[in-house]
């Protein structure tokens, strides 16, 4: 069996930390055998978001998507595992809370608030090189 251990970029966004969600989250990814390495709670700044989500610039919600993160504090986890990226996107489960599955940490917990931006109260780094990326950015 081909090793892949990756680490990934796990947030809380602000709403799961406002709705006092994360240790529900932190809970599902320990529970399900990954190791958490490093964690911070901070309000990012709006350049570290900007870089964050430079693939969505110019799309209709990038403002409002730039606002909501930067709205109150941020949870980053750094976490490690056999194929975590992967593993955790299917944790989170799919960008819109209405039809993410339930079981999945959106499909669960989220739902959709009628604003500009889907709030879902967690971000998964989509690949390895997205992860190596946005680790600089939240953990330098
Ligand atoms: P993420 O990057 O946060 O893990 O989420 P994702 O891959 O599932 O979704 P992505 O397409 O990368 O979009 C980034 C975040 O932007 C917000 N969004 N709102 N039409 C909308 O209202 C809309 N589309 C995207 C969500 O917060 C999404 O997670
Ligand atoms: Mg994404």
């Amino acid at each position: 069996m081909t090793s892949h251990v990756e680490e990934t970029l796990v947030l809380v966004k602000p709403d799961g930390v406002a709705r006092n969600l994360t240790g529900q989250v932190l809970a599902r990814i320990e529970a399900k055998g990954y190791t958490i390495t490093d964690l911070r709670m901070l309000v990012p700044t709006r350049e570290m978001l900007v870089r964050h989500y430079e693939e969505h610039e110019g799309k209709p919600f990038f403002e409002p998507l730039v606002e909501f993160m930067g709205s109150g504090p941020v949870v980053a986890v750094r976490v490690r595992g056999q194929r975590v990226i992967e593993g955790f996107r299917s944790l989170a489960g799919a960008t819109e809370p209405t039809t993410a599955a339930p079981g999945t940490i959106r499909g669960d917990l989220g739902r959709d608030w009628g604003e500009a931006v889907q709030k879902n109260l967690v971000h998964g780094s989509d690949s390895t090189l997205s992860a190596e990326r946005e680790l600089a950015i939240w953990f330098g």
